[in-house]
């Protein structure tokens, strides 16, 4: 099963050792303990066996499932939502990217706590028993939780502020803006050192990169130089509250002129993976920004699957005329990757420029301080 493969790769990105897989199959998950009973004890036995310190689920559980588990089970229990967020916590390196988790973090925090004391809120039902502890004590903790979403968010806005003058900056100056996307593990970040010979972090892990990184990037073909992102990667079932989060981060792929869709061509399932890129990039806005699709990991492929031809095209939906231009690449030992620049550089020479279209006199941003630089006003 891809999914709990992916699951067990992000058990490892977040420092954990798979030791056992279970499945179950369940017309519906169990109200208290999401599988049956029986499955239950075949878990702890597993636990207990392997001295395992964490289950972990694929699915969503709600937190009376948790607590229920953790009970029968004897260790804590997570789902793929918790995984995915404890990762992001440990990687996001700018303020942005840190400020982000911790909103998703406290709006996952929010709905689950809700719940997590209506046992309580029940209790205090009794007569003159109006707002009992129970629900004094939800009525605090959510006011604090929201108090501080609220301040998270503002402070985001303040950074996010700062980037989007930044970012306006940058198309003032006609520079074309290529970014990288693709499904997590893809390898755009070794494509992105490759491509501009920086160092940015590879690993065999989901999510290496969480905040993007741009640098120039000169292309000999077009005698001119790109702006050249990297993003984070994209991942099934990615929680809502997440891509929300992230969206200021994923922003820069809907605002490029180019994107260079990075598909781990040595993935027996690169189409769905594909697919859930597109679902994200149209989720964004993104999905009309032009591509080029850039199959990455030819090196591992066996001879008989290499394609002939570095480059061809292809349609990449039913309902699409016009045909995606698509590169194959080893990012690793750098084969194609003159074939890319090259149909980099193509287009952009076949997407004009804006040109600087800054007048003073016009479109005054008060909040962009390179728009301030005017006469002061006399005194
Ligand atoms: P996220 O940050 O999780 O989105 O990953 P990413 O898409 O940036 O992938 P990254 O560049 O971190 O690469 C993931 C793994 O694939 C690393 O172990 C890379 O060394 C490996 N990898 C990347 N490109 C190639 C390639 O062309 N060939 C081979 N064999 N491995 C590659």
């Amino acid at each position: 099963d891809e999914s709990l493969d992916e699951l067990a790769l992000l058990a490892e990105s977040a420092g954990d050792t798979p030791v056992a897989k279970v499945i179950a199959r369940r017309p519906a998950p169990d109200a208290a303990l999401f599988v049956g009973s029986g499955k239950a004890d075949e878990i702890k036995l597993l636990v207990q066996a392997h001295q395992a310190h964490t289950v972990l689920f694929d699915q969503a559980i709600s937190p009376a499932q948790q607590r229920n588990l953790e009970r029968v089970l004897g260790v804590p229990v997570a789902d793929r939502t918790a995984l995915i967020l404890e990762i992001f916590a440990a990687r996001a390196q700018s303020h942005e990217g840190k400020l982000q988790v911790e909103l998703a973090r406290l709006q996952y925090l929010a709905t689950r706590l809700v719940r997590r004391w209506s046992h309580l809120e029940r209790q205090s039902g009794g007569i003159g028993m109006r707002g009992g502890p129970g629900e004094a004590q939800i009525e605090l903790d959510r006011r604090m939780i929201d108090d501080r979403i609220k301040k998270t968010k503002e402070r985001l806005k303040q950074v996010q502020r700062q980037r989007g003058t930044q970012r306006k900056a940058r198309s003032r100056n006609g520079v074309f803006k290529v970014s990288l996307v693709g499904y997590t593990n893809a390898g755009k970040s070794t494509l992105f050192n490759a491509l501009v010979k920086a160092r940015t972090y590879a690993a065999n892990q989901l999510f290496a990169t969480l905040d993007t990184t741009t640098r120039s990037l000169y292309l000999e073909q077009a005698g001119a130089s790109v702006s050249l992102s990297d993003t984070v990667g994209f991942i099934r079932d990615l929680p809502h509250k997440l891509v929300e989060a992230f969206r200021a981060t994923l922003q820069e792929a809907a605002d490029a002129d180019l994107l260079l869709h990075v598909v781990d061509a040595s993935s027996p399932v690169l189409e769905e993976q594909m697919a859930e890129v597109e679902k994200v990039l149209a989720e964004i806005g993104a999905a009309d920004v032009p591509q080029i699709l850039v199959y990455n990991k030819q090196d591992l492929l066996a001879d008989d699957q290499r394609p002939r031809e570095v480059v061809d095209a292809m349609l990449r939906s039913a309902g699409t005329t016009e045909p995606t231009p698509r590169v194959f690449v080893s990012a690793l030992t750098g084969s194609g990757l003159t074939e890319l620049r090259q149909l980099i550089s193509t287009a952009m020479q076949t997407q004009p420029l804006i040109p600087d279209e800054r007048d003073p006199r016009f479109d005054v941003d008060p909040t962009d301080p390179e728009s301030s630089s005017q006469e002061p006003p006399q005194a």
